[in-house]
Parts: structure tokens; C-alpha cells; sequence
């Protein structure tokens, strides 16, 4: 098994990081341009129309479809909260080594000031709902990470370096 799974608050960096991977031979998949692919319609049209559950009984089927593919030398980039979804977390474990991209909410905020895409983030003050999303989550993406990194002033480079040493 030489796969490896981002989780981590949106802004945590895990697409850029996979993309960074794509020069060292990782295919990457990132579940939300995955969902959008396979449903031909974009994430904030499904919070509007279907609401959050069916987005979230979406990537459960993904991360299934997934794992069935017995991909290799994938790196897996999973949307901030598919591993708050309890069903999800044995099948990202079984997908490869999980590796949590920690950054403090301020970096966060900074990265998505201007974002308009993630609907959980719309309206109201961008600060509090980052903390407030964080306090919940926070402890899950610890306990699920086999490796926890700290993104805050790292280049991808130092941030990819370092995952490379842990595998
Ligand atoms: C979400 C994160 C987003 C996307 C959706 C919901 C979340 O992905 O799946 O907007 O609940 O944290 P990124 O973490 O890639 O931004």
C-alpha cells in the first residue's frame, strides 16, 4: 500500500500539496473535483439544492468506489469534512496512510478571505466560523492521522519532504 490520504481543514493546503505530489509520480484524485466529475455539477450547487447529507452520502460512495479501484501511488485529498462522517474513516485508513495538514486559524483565514466556493464558509464572520468549525473537528482529524503536519510557513516542498520521511 503506498497511498496517501490529506485530511485537514479547508485551506490546510491538502489540494496544493497533492498537486505538488503529481512531479513525484502520485496520480492525484481530490474527492470534491471527483464528485463534481461524477455528478457533472459543482459542490455548492448540490449544499443548495440537496443540502449538506447528500453531499456527504456522496462521498461516502466515492471513497467506496475508490478503494474498489485498488488504486496505487495515489494521493487521496478528501474535502475538510468527509472524515467527520464516522463511516468514512475505516475506509480511508484501509485506502493508505493518513496524514493530517494542520494550520492554525489564522493562517486559514488569511488563505480563504476571498473564497466564494466553500459553502459552510458564506455569510457571517469568517473567523468565528472557522474556529467554531475547527472545535469540532479538530480532535477527529487528530485521532484518524497516522502523521500530523504543521503547514504554517512551510513550503509544499518542506511539507512534501516530510511526508516523504514517514512513509
Ligand atoms: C467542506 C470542505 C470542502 C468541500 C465542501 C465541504 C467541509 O473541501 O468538500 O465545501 O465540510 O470542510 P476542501 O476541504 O477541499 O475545501
Amino acid at each position: 500500500m503506498n497511498n496517501v490520504i490529506l485530511i485537514g481543514f479547508m485551506g490546510s493546503g491538502k489540494s496544493s500539496v497533492g498537486r505538488f505530489m503529481t512531479q513525484f509520480d502520485y496520480k492525484l484524485i481530490d474527492t470534491d473535483d471527483y464528485i463534481e466529475k461524477k455528478y457533472n455539477r459543482k459542490i455548492s450547487d448540490i449544499f443548495e439544492k440537496d443540502g449538506e447529507p447528500v453531499f456527504r452520502k456522496m462521498e461516502t460512495q466515492v471513497l467506496s468506489e475508490l478503494l474498489e479501484e485498488k488504486a496505487q501511488r495515489v494521493v487521496l485529498s478528501v474535502g475538510g469534512g468527509l472524515p467527520m462522517t464516522e463511516a468514512n474513516r475505516p475506509l480511508l485508513k484501509k485506502f493508505g496512510r493518513v496524514i493530517y495538514l494542520k494550520a492554525k486559524p489564522e493562517t486559514l483565514e488569511r488563505r480563504l478571505a476571498k473564497d466564494t466556493s466553500r459553502p459552510l464558509l458564506q455569510g457571517g464572520n469568517l473567523h468565528d466560523k472557522i474556529v467554531t468549525l475547527m472545535g469540532k473537528r479538530e480532535k477527529v482529524y487528530e485521532q484518524l492521522a497516522d502523521v500530523v503536519i504543521v503547514t504554517d510557513h512551510r513550503s509544499f516542498e518542506e511539507i512534501y519532504r516530510q511526508i516523504e520521511e514517514m512513509l
